[in-house]
């Protein structure tokens, strides 16, 4: 083959590869290499001029070089155009009408929205929010209360101990006793958490619960100041229309104790959702507060109870199932 017809060889195997231009950018590159690179098929032919005849070598080299300016810019057009078609297509195939994509929001769990909400309530009549040990010694969750060792009172909350003298608490109540051993009276406030309880568990009841603990301790705390202030949280809580019912009742650090139940529209019966009462005497003495001179109403509510009533929630033991079908609805 003559070195004209191997220029005319390299010009249209060059021409069929540019038909065929490769996407993928390393073939791009071979592509480069194969024809214009230093070892490529055009400097192959200029290494071929050393056989010429010295006579023929200008027009050659003229030929030669014709071919690689020709490859070099028509590869480079190649590339640009490529480049243009690519940013152009991803335009065109853009379809404005597809739904955004979904991230998924939190929700505040229904029990954080039923604690705000009695929080809330209660703060804007001027209680504080305050906030107690989850494990406590036997003194402030018993005994300070006014329920000694091996008082049958203590069969109305089977406990969790961890060992004989530490208990994880049975009800917010030991923080009474926590707040009023640091501070002189008067005091008002409220305290959430959680509590423990070996019990059976069932739609009403579980091992783990939130309460909402109330103290009140001033000079003159008549018991109508009890019974109107926890109606005005009901009333707040539930609405005007609510059947709600004010019971006696017993409990060791309160005396005399009541309890307020609500009537459950879809269980067709009454619930328990607090108890309460007078700060017993025997408390306050416990604490190092004159009750001649101090009185005091105290309540404890059950948070879960509440929520149930509110949202209309069959089970306790959704609110620790962590089912997202079941969130998501609050
Ligand atoms: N601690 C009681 C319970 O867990 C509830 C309670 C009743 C709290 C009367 C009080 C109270 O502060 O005065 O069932």
């Amino acid at each position: 083959m003559s070195l004209k017809e191997s220029i005319e060889a390299v010009r249209n195997s060059f021409r069929a590869a540019l038909a065929a231009f490769p996407t993928d950018p390393q073939q791009v590159e071979a592509l480069r290499i194969k024809y214009l690179g230093r070892k490529g098929l055009v400097a192959d032919l200029f290494s071929k001029m050393a056989t010429l005849d010295p006579s023929e070598k200008p027009l050659y080299g003229k030929l030669l070089n014709q071919l690689k300016k020709e490859l070099t810019t028509a590869f480079e057009e190649k590339v640009k155009e490529v480049e243009r078609k690519d940013t152009k297509s991803a335009q065109e195939q853009a379809d404005y009408t597809l739904p955004g994509l979904y991230y998924p929001v939190g929700s505040y769990h229904p029990l954080q929205q039923t604690l705000d909400t009695i929080k809330s309530i209660f703060k804007s009549i001027g209680f504080s929010v305050a906030y107690g040990p989850e494990v406590d010694d036997d003194y402030h969750n018993f005994q300070a209360l006014n329920i000694p060792k091996h008082h049958p009172a203590r069969d109305m909350q089977d406990t969790f101990f961890i060992d004989d003298n530490t208990v994880l608490r049975t009800h917010t109540s030991n923080v009474q006793i926590h707040l009023m051993e640091n501070q002189e009276p008067p005091l008002r406030y409220i305290v959430p958490g959680r509590v423990y309880r070996n019990e059976a568990i069932s739609f009403k009841s579980f091992c783990l619960f939130h309460q909402v603990e109330g103290l009140f301790v001033d000079k003159y705390v008549p018991f109508t100041e009890l019974k109107g202030t926890l109606e005005y949280f009901i009333r707040q809580m539930f609405g005007d229309d609510k059947k709600i019912r004010f019971r006696p009742s017993f409990f060791p650090f309160t005396e005399p104790s009541g309890e307020f139940d609500i009537w459950d529209d879809e269980r067709r019966q009454w619930m328990e959702i607090l108890g309460c009462g007078m700060v017993d005497p025997a408390v306050f003495k416990n604490v190092g507060y004159d009750p001649e001179i101090w009185h005091g109403y105290a309540f404890g509510m059950g948070v879960e109870r509440i929520a149930m009533l509110k949202y209309k929630i069959q089970d306790i033991r959704h609110f620790y199932q962590g089912d997202v079908r079941f969130l998501e609805q609050f």
